[in-house]
């Protein structure tokens, strides 16, 4: 049994617009992805959240699910449309009652509430008038996260500010596959930056509201190799660690971005020079703000070799049938290493995994037991791999399970399902699969049986 050192907290991770449903309830305005589901083909099943896992309704029961599981601590997002139907200007009193009951209940039942204030739901109002696009919106944010921490800073001890901003600003902007479905690459490195200027604006904000709380943000990052030793290889292995992980490390920790990206991004044509349009004197002090903790994303990783194109290429690594449903390679060593790199190289403060977990099909047999033992042996890899990076120093506080319950996955629907519970869409039932079993033994014995790892 590899034990974990006392006090670290073992939770499940959510996100508003993959569980809440309950779209024209209680003021709520609409966002952007409430607009891109109405959207015919956005979404692989032609699904979309406006009930997903009925949450909003049900989410003493979903308190009662994580009481099940023991666990200590809860993540997850307040939808900025309830709170602020039109982003900005008048509050919505009944939305945020909805947050302060489930806080003051999820106290009540001994779980840490983690609050991130934006997980991608965007009110269709700020869209409206340019999105993160606009500098504007930054200020929209800020204020946003002054009107939540003023309510819930009494009793929420963590604040996120962002969930992977690099989802939003290429997903969201880039390629175009998430909401507000834009395409437009040089527009998506002005989005990364608004992102992280409404960060670095927001946590003194929320500090000044809360004094003493804990103000982070989470980022998803994805260890890359190179696929052989040629140069050229070489090379889009770095390219790919200086899109995905540097441009938005290196600004919160070291006030800049990296050069050798915007040379990329010059030789395509993104950027005009190394004068970066969109930043202002001071935005990079504003990011980078010292942090009380990162947040790391950690689902996979990728070994990249040089394309025959423009672009260089990630190369499969396992067959096929050992891919999880997201057609994601399984890697926990993978996350041993980039927290040690994230250690060596950037030394965040404390970190935690903030989401980590697997999409299996997996569903109730004809007696109803769910034998989700991939899912198990995926968690069981990833939680070894966290143990050996404490052991080898790492500052690692806690660890949250993508996620609770299945839920809406995105432009996926509801076909990907990475819930600890099953939810049968049709009655709004949860049944436990095997894996909440077993991360409940995890979680009371605070360590992890590592024998078949
Ligand atoms: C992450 C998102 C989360 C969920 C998982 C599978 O990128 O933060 O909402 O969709 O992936």
């Amino acid at each position: 049994m590899l034990r974990f050192p006392d006090g670290f907290l073992w939770g499940v991770a959510t996100s508003a617009h993959q569980i809440e449903g309950a779209f024209c309830e209680d003021g709520r305005g609409p966002s952007i992805w409430d607009t891109m589901e109405a959207i015919p083909g956005r979404i692989a099943d032609g699904s979309d959240a406006s009930a997903a896992c009925d949450h909003y309704h049900r989410w003493r029961a979903d308190i009662g699910l994580m009481a099940r599981l023991g666990v200590n601590a809860y993540r997850f997002s307040v939808a900025w449309s309830r709170v602020l139907p039109d982003g900005r200007g008048a509050v919505n009193a009944a939305g945020l009652d909805f947050y302060d009951r489930l806080v003051d209940a999820l106290v009540e039942a001994g779980i840490r509430p983690f609050i991130t204030l934006y997980h991608w739901d965007l009110p269709q109002a700020l869209q409206d008038e340019g999105g993160w696009m606009s500098r504007d919106t930054a200020d929209a944010f800020v204020n946003y996260a002054d009107v939540v921490s003023a309510r819930l800073g009494d009793r929420v001890q963590h604040w996120v500010t962002h969930n992977e901003p690099w989802c939003i600003a290429h997903l969201g902007h880039d390629s175009g596959h998430h909401a507000p479905g834009i395409k437009d690459p040089p527009g998506a490195l002005r989005v990364a930056h608004h992102l992280l200027l409404s960060h670095g604006l927001a946590v003194p904000v929320i500090r000044r509201n809360a004094p003493g709380v804990q103000v982070g943000i989470v980022l998803n990052l994805t260890p890359s190799s190179p696929a052989s030793q040629s140069p050229e290889d070489v090379d889009a292995s770095r390219w790919f660690d200086g899109f995905f992980n540097r441009w938005y490390l290196d600004p919160l920790f070291r006030a800049r971005y990296p050069e050798d990206v915007i040379k990329d991004r010059i030789a395509v044509g993104h950027l005009e020079s190394a004068q970066l349009p969109f930043v202002r004197p001071g935005d990079l002090t504003a990011i980078s703000a010292p942090m009380d903790f990162l947040g790391v994303n950690y689902y996979s990783r990728v070994v990249m070799r040089a394309g025959d194109g423009a672009w260089p290429q990630s190369v499969p690594q396992v067959p096929e049938e050992e891919l999880t449903d997201m057609g994601w390679e399984v890697c926990p060593s993978g996350l041993t290493a980039l927290l040690e790199r994230l250690h060596r190289e950037y030394a965040p403060p404390p970190m935690y995994i903030t989401e980590n977990g697997a999409a299996y099909s997996d569903g109730p047999d004809e007696t109803g037991r769910i034998k989700d033992t991939r899912r198990i042996e995926f968690m069981r890899g990833h939680i070894v791999a966290c143990h050996r990076a404490i052991q080898d120093g790492v500052p690692l506080r806690g660890y949250f399970a993508w996620s609770l319950m299945d839920n809406f996955e995105w432009a996926h629907g509801y076909e990907k399902r990475f819930g600890l519970f099953w939810v049968d869409y049709k009655t709004q039932e949860r049944i436990p699969k095997d894996s909440s079993f077993w991360y409940h033994d995890v979680v009371t014995a605070n360590g992890v049986d590592d024998s078949t790892s």
